[in-house]
């Protein structure tokens, strides 16, 4: 063991937060908490794990519960082209693989939904494989401590730190230096402001020494960001409202929201009421009332912002006819059942139907 390990081992042993997926080996737990920690914060991840796990305690429940219900479940935790793919990893485990993991580290990469990292999360967790992990706290770590600054968004940078990672790497004991590593990352070395003067890992630090944390690692490239704007149409009447069935090509692939007119830019009110789009969708059903306005939401993607208004639609009469072939009607009191972006649910939250 080098003294890098070493040192992030013991101190891991000594500030570890105690998480269900640490105290277990079964791949597939690792696997599930894996999947739902990739773009999920551990305290919100938490509530879904456990859900989860409760609900699927081994990959075959997994793999024969309704796709519908995992979707419902995944609610709330977005990037859900995630629990798409982690219903249809359990369906191969469970019949390919028999219902256990594969434990070859280019078998568990071959998984839908299972890039580099979460490969060598499984491999070392649960099989305790020397392959290193490197996540965005690794980068972190490493880029500090070794003074690289090769972008980590670079191919280079990803080789580099890679490389460096698997030789620092403990192979007695990969799966206790992989969580060392990337809780050290998380809660000493962390992004904003850490609190070097208690870090045992000071002593050989270059960004400390050369007084550059803040400015490690770097990043070649800003992410783009796309700005839309969603003029929902909440259709309807006393009992029954429309909603919609998104499709494979956009964001929120299968989950439902309500029909929409995408425009260009933020529109007013009377702009909104006056364009062409509007006015065509409304043809077919003159008489209605606009019962409400919402205010703009904004929802923020990994590569989109999204501002949302809602105009909420009192219709006398049947409004099927206004609809796309992908829409449905439901009794208003059903929208629950039907998994929805966060993005509708917080606006069913301020105003129910
Ligand atoms: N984030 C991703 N994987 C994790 C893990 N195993 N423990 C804590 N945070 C994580």
């Amino acid at each position: 063991m080098n003294n890098f390990s070493e040192k992030i081992i013991s101190w891991y042993k000594q500030n570890k937060r105690d998480l269900p997926w640490r105290n277990t080996q079964d791949p597939y737990l690792i696997w599930l908490s894996e999947i739902i920690l990739q773009q999920t914060r551990v305290d919100q991840g938490m509530e879904y794990y456990l859900k989860f796990a409760g609900a699927f305690p081994t990959v075959k429940h997994l793999a024969k519960a309704d796709n519908e219900k995992v979707m419902k479940m995944w609610q709330g935790l977005g990037y859900y082209s995630r629990a798409r793919n982690l219903h249809a990893t359990s369906k191969i485990v469970s019949e390919k693989y028999k219902g256990s993991f594969p434990e070859n580290y280019q078998n568990i990469l071959g998984l839908k939904g299972v890039g580099e990292y979460t490969a060598a999360a499984i491999a070392s967790f649960a099989f305790n494989k020397p392959h290193a992990v490197v996540d965005g706290n690794v980068y972190r770590l490493l880029s500090r401590v070794f003074g690289i600054e090769t972008p980590i968004d670079s191919t280079q940078g990803k080789k580099e730190f890679n490389t460096l990672a698997n030789e620092l790497i403990d192979k007695k004991n990969p799966g206790l230096h992989n969580q060392s590593i990337m809780e050290f990352g998380s809660m000493q070395c962390k992004p904003a402001s850490p609190d070097c003067s208690v870090c045992p890992l000071n002593s050989m630090c270059f960004a400390y020494s050369k007084k550059c944390v803040s400015e490690l690692p770097v990043k070649s490239k800003k992410t783009k960001v796309r700005n839309r704007y969603f003029n929902y149409i909440v259709l309807r009447n006393k009992s029954s409202v429309a909603l919609n069935k998104r499709g494979e090509k956009d964001i929120w692939n299968n989950l439902y929201d309500f029909p929409l007119i995408e425009s260009t830019k933020e529109l007013t009110e009377e702009q909104f009421l006056k364009s062409a789009d509007w006015r065509s969708f409304m043809e077919p059903l003159p008489e209605y009332t606009v019962r409400s306005v919402s205010s703009n939401y904004k929802h923020t993607l990994s590569h989109q912002k999204i501002y949302a208004r809602f105009w909420e639609i009192e219709c006398n009469r049947s409004f099927e006819k206004l609809l796309p072939e992908s829409a449905i009607i439901i009794p208003k009191q059903k929208v629950q059942d039907y998994a929805i972006p966060r993005l509708i649910d917080k606006y069913l939250k301020d105003r129910p139907l």
